[in-house]
């Protein structure tokens, strides 16, 4: 009887060994970036109690509303896998005093967050962030600071037709006057509204802004802007960043309509965008959410940050040229003697710090060279019974294409010479 096959969820995805050195390239220039900017890595579990996210990202939004895995555990909890990493990096945060850390503190995560989207291109239900946050100060600087730091991981990795599209959501005190505002407007279109949009209304009518529906997108294009409503200490600290992002040479603009969808944000929200994405698709986004603590049961605490999302962009950053492993060796033996030793040197050289990989299997030279190639090493060491009666071993630079003898009992060490000469030269 022919079992039937368990698949992979809709929505998910499978890295391949294949597909990893490019994850590790973007985790390893991430974290080069965090370290030079002050960030000390946290690591905060997947799953979370539900009213964490409800409270923090807010029940209007999406994402709360219509897209988080929620389940009840065994015990009757009700537990939400994360939908994202602010929130839970606040909790642990206050859980943990992190405070006394010093007066500004600096983390970031990596790791895999979950909604329930309608899959399509560039849209996971399970997908990895890059997600940084600094607590502890209001300065606008520290909001250019983090759009810095998104954009040099951005840019360091070669992603071509960056912006950052930029808007101030001003402080929770100028909210009423916009919101009434905003209210006013759409009341008079609401029936050129989408389903959601009408819910949003009543709900929360900023939501309405960062509608994708083409007919709400026309109507909110006209709506009255955040910029004209806020104070006038708002609008100082949005030129403020403005002029940092300038003097660095970050190209921005000011989009009105975007108030990002998780509803705890305050003066500065951003998106990065880069060529080659869809149309709503951004790479990155964030902002400041100086009342986040607080909500959540905290002490005042000025707070900004973002996220880039890693599928989005493993997606972007440019094929290296050669991807063959300066450390990787394929061992080829020909004849029984060869054979029977090549797990005895593959291990002595692996302990020297090479990676080896030989075929077990006895296969022909040419069977052998082909697996070579393919396995992406950089050199093939090649002994058979000639070579071990002179005590030495071919080694051929499958790059080059060239190849000398060298002594058995030297083979890693000539290797590993051979790529420090590379690199230091
Ligand atoms: P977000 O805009 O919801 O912000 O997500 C940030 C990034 O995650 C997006 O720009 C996108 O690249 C990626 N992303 C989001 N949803 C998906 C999806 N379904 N599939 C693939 N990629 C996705 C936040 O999550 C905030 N917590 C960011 C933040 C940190 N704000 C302040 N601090």
């Amino acid at each position: 009887m022919k079992r039937e096959r368990v698949r992979a969820v809709r929505g998910v995805q499978d890295v391949l060994p294949k597909d990893t050195p490019r994850w590790q390239r973007v985790e390893a220039v991430s974290r080069d970036a965090f370290h030079r900017y002050g960030y000390g890595e946290i690591k905060i579990p997947v799953f979370e109690k539900t009213p964490l996210f409800a409270r923090g990202i807010g029940e209007a939004t999406d994402i709360v509303h219509k897209e988080m895995y929620t389940f009840e555990d065994r015990s009757g909890d009700s537990l939400t896998l994360r939908p994202e990493a602010t929130a839970s990096i606040v909790r642990a945060y206050m859980e943990h005093h992190l405070e006394k850390i010093g007066d500004v503190v600096k983390v970031f995560v990596i790791g895999p967050m979950f909604r329930y989207e309608r899959p399509q291109a560039g849209r996971l239900r399970q997908f990895n962030q890059i997600d940084c946050e600094a607590f502890g100060s209001a300065h606008p600087a520290v909001d250019a600071e983090v759009i810095s730091l998104a954009w040099e991981i951005l840019a360091g990795l070669g992603l071509k037709g960056l912006n950052v599209d930029l808007n101030t959501l001003g402080e929770p005190s100028d909210r009423p006057v916009y919101l009434e505002a905003l209210e006013t407007y759409f009341d008079g279109y609401l029936g050129s509204l989408c389903r959601d949009c009408t819910r949003r209304f009543h709900d929360n009518p900023l939501r309405i802004l960062d509608c994708k529906v083409e007919d709400c997108r026309q109507v909110a294009a006209e709506a009255p802007t955040f910029l004209d409503h806020v104070s006038k200490k708002s609008r100082g600290i949005f030129e403020e960043v403005q002029r940092y992002l300038l003097e660095q040479d970050i190209p921005h603009k000011v989009d009105h309509r975007l108030v990002r969808g998780l509803d705890y944000y305050t003066h500065t929200a951003f998106e990065i965008t880069a060529k080659g994405l869809g149309a709503h698709n951004a790479v990155a986004g964030g902002g400041r959410y100086d009342g986040l603590v607080e909500t959540l049961g905290g002490p005042p605490t000025p707070a900004t940050g973002f996220a880039i999302g890693l599928e989005r962009l493993v997606s972007l950053v440019p094929e290296q040229p050669d991807e063959r492993d300066e450390r990787k060796v394929f061992l080829v033996t020909l004849g029984r003697q060869a054979e029977a030793r090549a797990f005895g040197w593959a291990q002595s050289w692996r302990k020297a710090g090479l990676s080896v990989l030989w075929d077990y299997e006895g296969r022909s030279l040419k069977a052998q060279m082909k697996k070579a190639d393919r396995s992406g090493a950089a050199y093939a060491v090649l002994i058979g019974d000639d070579e071990l009666d002179a005590a030495e071993a071919q080694v051929r630079d499958l790059r080059e294409g060239s190849q000398k003898a060298v002594s058995l009992d030297r083979i890693a060490e000539s290797i590993l010479d051979r790529i420090s000469q590379t690199e230091s030269g």
